[in-house]
């Protein structure tokens, strides 16, 4: 038996943590053993660096770009990959997805430069299906409560993280999937479980 890998991504405000819980409840209704994570975060390393990312009060962009990384080399090395291994789907609020299109395409520093650092870090260990929520980024920065330092840069800096989920959904369509948020968080649950079915079996 082999798990599945499961990101949900998405703009601020897409709603992404309320739709992977409902993934998640909708996949243990079915049996199977379900790990949910959180980007970054996810294992006690990975919340004191969230920590950092989220509040320091200054950050040079490859600084940031190989925080995100070093948490999720944490995280892959400590639950995601030993979940896998016993055939556990494991549901994640982001992924290194987000780097690409934050750090890499948003910020500028590279895509390819981006996912090859992330390549160190996790080896083998990437999604199996990495899912999108289209949400408007200006309607996702009102919705938004707490604003943390880099959902505090601002509606064009959104639009570029949108935009650059659209281009890596294009770029790799069999693993990236773009699904609007046009219904309730259970009804995209079972459209989303329904794709990740077709793709991990
Ligand atoms: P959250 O709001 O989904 O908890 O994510 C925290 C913030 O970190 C959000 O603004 C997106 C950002 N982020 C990146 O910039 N790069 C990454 O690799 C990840 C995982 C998150």
């Amino acid at each position: 038996m082999s798990g599945c890998y499961l990101a949900l991504e998405g703009v601020e405000g897409a709603g992404k943590s309320t739709v992977a819980g409902a993934v998640a409840a909708r996949l243990r209704a079915e049996g199977r053993e379900v790990v949910e994570v959180r980007e970054p975060g996810g294992t006690p390393l990975g919340e004191e660096i969230r920590r950092l990312l989220l509040h320091a009060d200054d950050m040079a962009p490859w600084a940031e770009a190989m925080l995100f990384a070093a948490q999720r080399a944490q995280l892959v090395a400590e639950v995601v990959g030993p979940a896998l291994a016993r055939g556990a789907w494991v549901v994640s609020d982001r992924s290194y997805y987000s780097s690409l299109a934050y750090q890499g395409d948003a910020r500028g520093l590279g895509v390819e430069a981006v996912r090859q650092v992330n390549e160190w870090a996790v080896g083998s260990v990437v999604p199996d299906l990495v899912v999108v929520l289209d949400f408007d980024p200006d309607r996702g920065l009102a919705r938004q409560g707490d604003v943390d330092r880099i959902g505090g840069q601002g509606p064009d800096f959104q639009r570029r993280v949108a935009a650059a989920y659209h281009r890596l959904a294009a770029a790799e369509p069999s693993r990236v999937v773009v699904v609007p948020v046009d219904a309730d968080p259970d009804v995209l649950a079972e459209r989303i479980v329904e794709l990740a079915e077709a793709r991990c079996g």
